[in-house]
């Protein structure tokens, strides 16, 4: 039923007051006609009424037929009124949008607050939009706009999730509901990975994985999923991030992390990256395919076979020559005269010293990270008394008898006592700078060092 000259939109209900309602009309019609622009029933929006509503770039299905009756019911049968209100939602908050829309993907174990309580138009404009989805105002700053606090402190933060700042909230999360706490679009490790892939390969793939990222929050015991004032989205900066877990002795626990704090903090000497907070800069936080997480081989024994790329693990930072030049010049400090002591430790083909026979590697109360305590041999460790000297040093070891080294003035050890010997500086053998003889000599395992017994 169609009334000219009214914008009517009802369908059976006012029929019965039909008669009436005519008379009415033509009085306002007579009255209205020229302010009310012949709005027409068949079309609220003929003429200019309401055309507005159209005018998006997004328009919603029904609105676009023109079906404006799905959701407004007309209560006035005059309009327009002077009352105003002459009409009515066909329904209540989000029962007018379910008329059409089915209730999937609302009822997840966990609802957001809005989307649950039916304030659909908090966030959609009902009858189009120049953002997709219907939204009101583009997607970040719709949630921004309620989440005042959220965006207060995404504002202060020094870094922010590439995530956030090239994408959108919505990567991550659902706007209406989700099985996942947090209304995230998946469970929290497999949403991180969908886009870090490379994490995800050596999440899936390193020999030796690490327990942080399987336990409690996994990403989130170390990362902030939005922001940071640190670097990488950490939670907290440098060794404090990992002494959150390796920090404390947890007796009770037999699988407690290591308490790596205690074999750092009030030490005389802390290496280098350790003092820097560079825990990362040895260790590979997400996965390793070498022991300890480390960045690459290294052996954790006392003894090694040499071989020549074993240590590179070390000569990432350090010059590889202070172990390979024989004779050395001053690639290292450990030499008596010209004769690389690091060389005559480690390069052997049988009992090779490792690193870890002489040095900690995170800190020491020894000289250069010598170990004073010493390390495990079987049930008994080795303490090494080292004390430098300025032209050397000298170690009282659990090795060999006690023994100087003297850069300038180079120790016989062939005379009992190792007394000092002058040595040319200009010998041959420090100009030469030869490759070194390979370790694999004979003569190596019978020069003095290795004659020296174990004293166990
Ligand atoms: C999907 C449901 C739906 C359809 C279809 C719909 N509307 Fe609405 N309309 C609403 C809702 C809901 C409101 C209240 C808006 C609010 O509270 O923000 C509204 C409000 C209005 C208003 C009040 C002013 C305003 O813009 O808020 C007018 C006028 C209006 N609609 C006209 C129309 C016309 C004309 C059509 C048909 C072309 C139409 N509507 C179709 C849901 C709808
Ligand atoms: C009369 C039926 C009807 C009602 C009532 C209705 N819708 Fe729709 N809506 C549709 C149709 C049809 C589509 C198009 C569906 C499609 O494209 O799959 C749609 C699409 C949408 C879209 C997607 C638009 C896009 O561009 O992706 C949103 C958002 C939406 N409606 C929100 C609402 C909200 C909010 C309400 C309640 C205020 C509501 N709808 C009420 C019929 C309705
Ligand atoms: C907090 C804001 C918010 C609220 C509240 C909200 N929505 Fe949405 N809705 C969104 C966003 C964001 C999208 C996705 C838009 C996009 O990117 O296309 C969306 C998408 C939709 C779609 C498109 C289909 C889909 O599911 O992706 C429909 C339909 C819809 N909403 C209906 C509703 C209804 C019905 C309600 C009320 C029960 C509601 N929305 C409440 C934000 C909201
Ligand atoms: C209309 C206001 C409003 C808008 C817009 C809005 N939110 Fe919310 N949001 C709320 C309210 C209210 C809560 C419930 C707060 C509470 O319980 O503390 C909530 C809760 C949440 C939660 C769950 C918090 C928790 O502790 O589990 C997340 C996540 C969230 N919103 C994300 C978003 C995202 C993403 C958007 C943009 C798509 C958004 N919100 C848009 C009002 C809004
Ligand atoms: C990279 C994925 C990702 C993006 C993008 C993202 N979030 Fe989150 N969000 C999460 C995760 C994971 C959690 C749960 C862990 C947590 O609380 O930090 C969360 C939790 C939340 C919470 C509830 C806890 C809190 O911090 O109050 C709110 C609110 C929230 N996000 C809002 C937003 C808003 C707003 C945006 C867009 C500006 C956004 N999120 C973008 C992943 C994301
Ligand atoms: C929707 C895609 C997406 C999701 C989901 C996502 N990220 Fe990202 N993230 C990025 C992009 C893009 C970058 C920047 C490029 C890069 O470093 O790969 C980034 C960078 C990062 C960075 C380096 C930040 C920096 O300042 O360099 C960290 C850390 C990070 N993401 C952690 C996470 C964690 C943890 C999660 C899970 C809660 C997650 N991401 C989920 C897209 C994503
Ligand atoms: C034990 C703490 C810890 C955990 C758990 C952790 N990360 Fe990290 N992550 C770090 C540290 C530290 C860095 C910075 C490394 C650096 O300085 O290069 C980092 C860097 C990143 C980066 C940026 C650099 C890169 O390698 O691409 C991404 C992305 C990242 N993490 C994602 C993740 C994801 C995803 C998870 C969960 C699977 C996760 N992280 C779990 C500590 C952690
Ligand atoms: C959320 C707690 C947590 C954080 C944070 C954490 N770790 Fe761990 N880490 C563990 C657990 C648990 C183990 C396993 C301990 C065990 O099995 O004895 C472990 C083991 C290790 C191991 C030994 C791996 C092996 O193969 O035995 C190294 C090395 C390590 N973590 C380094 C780090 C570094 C570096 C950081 C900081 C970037 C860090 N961890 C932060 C929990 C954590
Ligand atoms: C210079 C390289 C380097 C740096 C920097 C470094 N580590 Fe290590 N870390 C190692 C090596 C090598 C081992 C193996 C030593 C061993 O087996 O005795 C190790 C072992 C560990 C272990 C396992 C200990 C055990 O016996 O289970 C943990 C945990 C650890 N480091 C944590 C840290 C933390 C935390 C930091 C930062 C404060 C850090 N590391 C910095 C080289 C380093
Ligand atoms: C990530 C880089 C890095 C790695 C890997 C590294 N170091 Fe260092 N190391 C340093 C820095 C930096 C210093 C301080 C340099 C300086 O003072 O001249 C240092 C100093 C030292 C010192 C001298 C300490 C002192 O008091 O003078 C020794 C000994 C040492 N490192 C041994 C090792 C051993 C053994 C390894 C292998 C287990 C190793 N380093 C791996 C960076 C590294
Ligand atoms: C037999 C004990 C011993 C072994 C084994 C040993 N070192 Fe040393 N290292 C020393 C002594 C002693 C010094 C101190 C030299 C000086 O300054 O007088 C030293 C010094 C260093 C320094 C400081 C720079 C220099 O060369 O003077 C580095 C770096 C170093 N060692 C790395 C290593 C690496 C890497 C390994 C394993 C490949 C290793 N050391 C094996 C005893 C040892």
């Amino acid at each position: 039923m169609q009334i000219a000259g009214n914008c009517d939109h009802t369908n059976g209900g006012v029929n019965r007051l039909f008669p009436l309602f005519l008379s009415v009309l033509t009085v306002f019609v007579v009255l209205t006609l020229a302010a009310v622009n012949d709005c027409r029933a068949d079309n609220c929006l003929a003429n200019g009424c309401h055309a507005e509503v159209k005018m998006k770039q997004f328009v919603h299905a029904p609105v676009d037929g023109d079906d404006c009756l799905s959701c407004h019911q007309q209560v006035n049968p005059q309009h327009p009124s002077s009352a105003g209100k002459d009409f009515a939602g066909a329904a209540e908050g989000s029962d007018l949008c379910f008329q059409c829309h089915d209730q999937e993907g609302f009822n997840g174990r966990q609802k957001h607050g809005p989307s649950a309580s039916g304030a659909c138009t908090a966030c959609h404009d009902p009858h189009g939009s120049d953002q997709k989805g219907l939204l009101k105002m583009p997607l970040k700053q719709l949630c921004l706009d309620c989440h005042q606090d959220f965006a207060a402190s995404m504002e202060e933060a020094a870094h922010l999730h590439t995530a956030i700042r090239k994408l959108d909230c919505g990567a991550c999360h659902m706007p209406h509901s989700s099985d996942q706490p947090s209304l995230l679009k998946g469970d929290s490790i497999n949403l991180c990975f969908g886009c870090h892939e490379n994490i995800k390969n050596k999440y899936d793939t390193s020999l030796n994985k690490h327990k942080a990222l399987y336990v409690r929050q996994r990403c989130g015991n170390c990362h902030f999923a939005h922001f940071s004032q640190y670097p990488a989205l950490l939670v907290k900066e440098g060794a404090d991030l990992c002494f959150t877990c390796h920090g404390q002795d947890e007796p009770d626990r037999t699988d407690a992390p290591f308490n790596i704090r205690q074999e750092i903090e009030g030490k005389e000497v802390v290496h280098g990256p350790v003092a820097e907070g560079e825990c990362g800069a040895c260790h590979e936080v997400h996965g390793s395919n070498f022991a300890m997480l480390l960045t690459g081989p290294f052996p954790r024994t006392f003894y090694a076979p040499y071989q020549p790329d074993e240590y590179d693990f070390c000569f990432q930072c350090h010059d590889k020559e202070l172990l390979t030049s024989q004779p050395v010049k001053n690639q290292t400090g450990f030499r008596n005269g010209t004769d690389n002591l690091h060389y005559r430790h480690v390069a052997r083909k049988q009992k090779g010293r490792t690193c870890l026979a002489c040095h900690s590697v995170h800190a020491s109360n020894g000289q250069k990270l010598i170990n004073p305590e010493g390390i495990p041999f079987g049930k008994w460790k080795i303490p090494i008394r080292f004390a430098a000297t300025d032209t050397g040093g000298g170690c009282v070891p659990g090795c060999h008898r006690s023994l100087d080294y003297d850069r300038q003035t180079s120790v016989d050890y062939s005379k009992p006592g190792a007394a000092k010997q002058k040595e040319t500086k200009e010998s041959p053998a420090a100009q030469k700078d030869t490759k070194p003889p390979a370790a694999e000599k004979d003569t190596l395992e019978t020069e003095p060092l290795d004659t020296e017994r174990i004293t166990r």
